[in-house]
């Protein structure tokens, strides 16, 4: 059994994985400070409420649990969000992870997994994306998450730190297991957008349909959060048996449009989608597609659940346990 300390674990990705976790015979403690996430999602002996900028509080929740590895989830995640507020993101998502990672050092924790993004590749020249494919972000977001893969390049060479940066295309469903699954505010995932619609009657709005895909509308890799989390336990043990750091990248390696996840909606819930064809938005690609070869070369990692029927499935059965 190994003791880890997760970062963001009230929020999305992060309760999944805890849980996960737990379930696997580790112990966990989550620092979250609520700004985004949910008390709901974290037995209440386990969290302790925090800020990453806590350095001090960090070192010594750090010395005293002694954790074997750091899961690191917090951070802003809103692409939209961190253009108008750059600053905002620069200063929670790399001063955060600063702190963290000063907090680590002054307590001899010495293993991290990093939540990273496709983000950080921007508009890649090739699909599927390769982890070799160089960092082009097109938003602070993206660029947040750049920065602090540099720095754990540095921390690495010279503090020793090890750590394994995830880099996630997008994580969708809910894991039936622990009945944790995607409640963000403001939400701007399509999945929980297409069941709002349904729920509401408000259309949902299509950023473009003039995309050169096959039917117009942009392709992303969705990738079910009940395998994200395995991708962790697979960085994890890489970590603990004394791996090196690298960085890998978590999807399914084919892409949907769009429209196909809005049928796999409508087949799965048996209800129409209401929606409205908008603008493209800035800087969003027409295809973001995992190359994830070497996280299932190297670290062993399969993708179980990513059907996308089964991901609205599970998706759709936590909107019905919330709504
Ligand atoms: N959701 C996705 O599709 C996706 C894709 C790529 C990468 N990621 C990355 O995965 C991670 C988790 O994403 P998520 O969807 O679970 O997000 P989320 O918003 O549900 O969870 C993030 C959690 O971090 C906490 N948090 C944020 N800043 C904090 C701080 N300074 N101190 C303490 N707690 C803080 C929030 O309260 C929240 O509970 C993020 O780092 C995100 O960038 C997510």
């Amino acid at each position: 059994m190994s003791k880890f300390l997760i970062t963001g674990g009230a929020g999305y990705i992060g309760s999944t994985t805890a849980s996960r976790l737990l379930r696997t015979g580790h112990e966990v403690v989550v620092v979250d400070d609520l700004s985004r996430g949910h008390a709901h999602n974290v037995e209440p002996a386990r969290l302790r409420r925090m800020n990453l900028s806590e350095t001090d509080a960090l070192r010594r929740l750090m010395e005293r649990e002694r954790f074997d590895a750091v899961v690191h989830f917090a951070a802003y995640i809103a692409v939209g969000e961190s253009t108008q507020a750059p600053e905002l993101y620069f200063s929670n998502n790399v001063g955060g992870s600063l702190s963290l990672l000063t907090a680590m050092t002054h307590a001899g924790v010495s293993r991290l997994v990093f939540s990273s993004t496709a983000a950080v590749y921007g508009n890649p020249d090739r699909i599927p994306i390769t982890e070799d494919q160089p960092f082009q972000p097109v938003s602070p977001y993206g660029e947040s998450k750049v920065m602090v893969e540099k720095v754990l390049g540095w921390m690495d060479q010279f503090r020793g730190l090890r750590s394994v940066a995830l880099r996630y295309f997008n994580a969708c469903g809910a894991d039936p297991e622990s009945h944790r699954g995607e409640e963000h505010e403001p939400e701007t995932h399509l999945i929980p957008l297409l069941f709002r619609a349904i729920r509401t009657g408000t259309p949902v709005t299509i950023f473009g349909e003039d995309y050169e895909t096959k039917d117009g509308t942009c392709i992303r890799d969705y990738i079910h959060v009940s395998d994200l989390a395995d991708a962790h336990i697979c960085a994890l043990n890489h970590l603990m048996a004394g791996g090196h750091s690298d960085s890998f990248n978590v999807g399914t390696g084919s892409g949907l449009t769009v429209m196909e996840v809005l049928r796999a909606v409508e087949d799965v819930t048996g209800r129409k989608v209401p929606y409205v064809v908008g603008a493209r938005r800035d800087g969003d690609p027409p295809s973001l597609v995992a190359n994830s070869d070497k996280l299932r070369k190297f670290l062993g990692w399969e993708p179980k659940c990513s059907d996308i029927r089964a991901i609205v499935a599970d998706a759709w059965a936590f909107e019905g346990r919330v709504h």
